[in-house]
């Protein structure tokens, strides 16, 4: 089965191939329009995502080596998500069913980051249901109950800011360009973690919160740069890789919490932070020393891609889950 897959939900817009559950291309183009706006500007995303969709789905095409009539479905991000972005996608997706015939299959963009594990990836083994999942992104945070490839129960989630806004926000309180979440990693790498310590919040159950530590790390900054004004600069890498620990020490909390309550030891994590190097090496230790078998998926799966998307849409096929021509985007879903 040869699906089409089109993500447009954020900054990337993306169009992937797949067969059955192997991924035969996955074309990505990143805006990098808003790196000097400090964050996403929706209306410029929009404008970046016409001008790229029609180059993107034909370069994916192209390198799936796969004509548009020989393609069984076409699948789209439906939301959660800026609403101009998604309904680029949308339409897009709308018009080519529309236009070839072929069934149109909505996806949920959380449930794909989550999906992207079933994509056939070398020297890598899938979750077994029920798994969980730490879905980290930056517009979410979630701890998810996996029960199979379309039940899942989200059973934890952030009551402001999400772990990937926390990495931006730092970054561009440190005066980095957006998005700062694998600037941070990158001068983490030279960084003292131990160096500067910042409170963690204490929330109920398996919930999130990451407003009071971006507060505590502006205010920190501030009091620092009064006494020495290159304290920034100075001090970089033990910043970043501080910030980053607590980040990482506040997800591996929640979820080896909800690992040992509900007595589940598969633990996938998905969406842009599972990228972050410091979390990856913490999860291995999870792996290692505390007997969980931990799921990574490969970078390019990480961040916002359309290969996620023709996953979710091929076991939406396969459950006959079609949409039909009055489907719409939503940015909140
Ligand atoms: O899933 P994603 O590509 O888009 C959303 O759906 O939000 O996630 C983007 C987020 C951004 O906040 C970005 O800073 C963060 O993922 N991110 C990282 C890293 N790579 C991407 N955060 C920390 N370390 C990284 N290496
Ligand atoms: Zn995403």
């Amino acid at each position: 089965m040869f699906i089409l897959g089109i993500e447009s939900s954020c900054d990337d817009t993306s169009a992937a191939v797949s067969m059955n559950t192997v991924i035969l291309s996955n074309v990505v183009s990143s805006q990098l329009i808003h790196k000097k706006y400090g964050g996403v500007v929706p209306e410029l995303a929009s404008r970046a995502h016409e001008k790229n969709i029609i180059p993107v789905v034909e370069q994916a095409l192209k390198e799936a080596k796969i004509k548009m009539e020989d393609l069984n479905g076409i699948a789209f991000t439906k939301g959660p998500g800026l609403l101009g972005s998604l309904l680029v996608g949308t339409s897009f997706a709308k018009a080519a069913a529309l236009a070839l015939n072929k069934p149109l299959l909505d996806v949920h963009h959380m449930k794909a980051h989550i999906l992207a594990h079933f994509i056939d990836q070398k020297e890598k083994n899938k979750p077994n249901f029920p798994f969980l999942c730490l879905t980290v992104s930056g517009g979410h945070t979630q701890i998810v109950l996996v029960k199979s490839h379309l039940e899942m129960e989200v059973i934890g989630k952030t009551i402001d800011d999400a772990a990937g806004e926390a990495f931006d926000k730092a970054a561009k309180i440190m005066g980095l360009e957006y998005p700062g979440g694998p600037l941070i990693d990158k001068y983490a790498t030279n960084g003292d973690p131990e160096k500067f310590k910042f409170a963690k919040p204490k929330i109920a159950d398996y919930n999130f919160s990451f407003s009071g530590l971006k507060t505590s790390f502006l205010y920190f900054i501030q009091k620092k740069i009064k006494e020495n004004p290159n304290f920034i600069s100075e001090e970089m890498p033990n910043l970043c890789a501080s910030l980053q620990k607590t980040i990482v020490d506040i997800l591996i909390e929640k979820i080896k919490k909800a690992s040992t309550n509900l007595n589940i030891n598969e633990i996938a994590i998905a969406g842009g932070v599972s990228a972050n190097s410091a979390l990856r090496k913490a999860l291995e230790q999870l792996n290692k020393n505390h007997g969980k078998n931990v799921y990574i998926p490969d970078f390019e799966y990480c961040t916002d891609n359309a290969a996620m998307i023709c996953i979710s849409g091929y076991y939406l096929f396969q459950n006959k889950i079609f949409a039909d021509q009055s489907v719409t985007c939503s940015a909140r879903i």
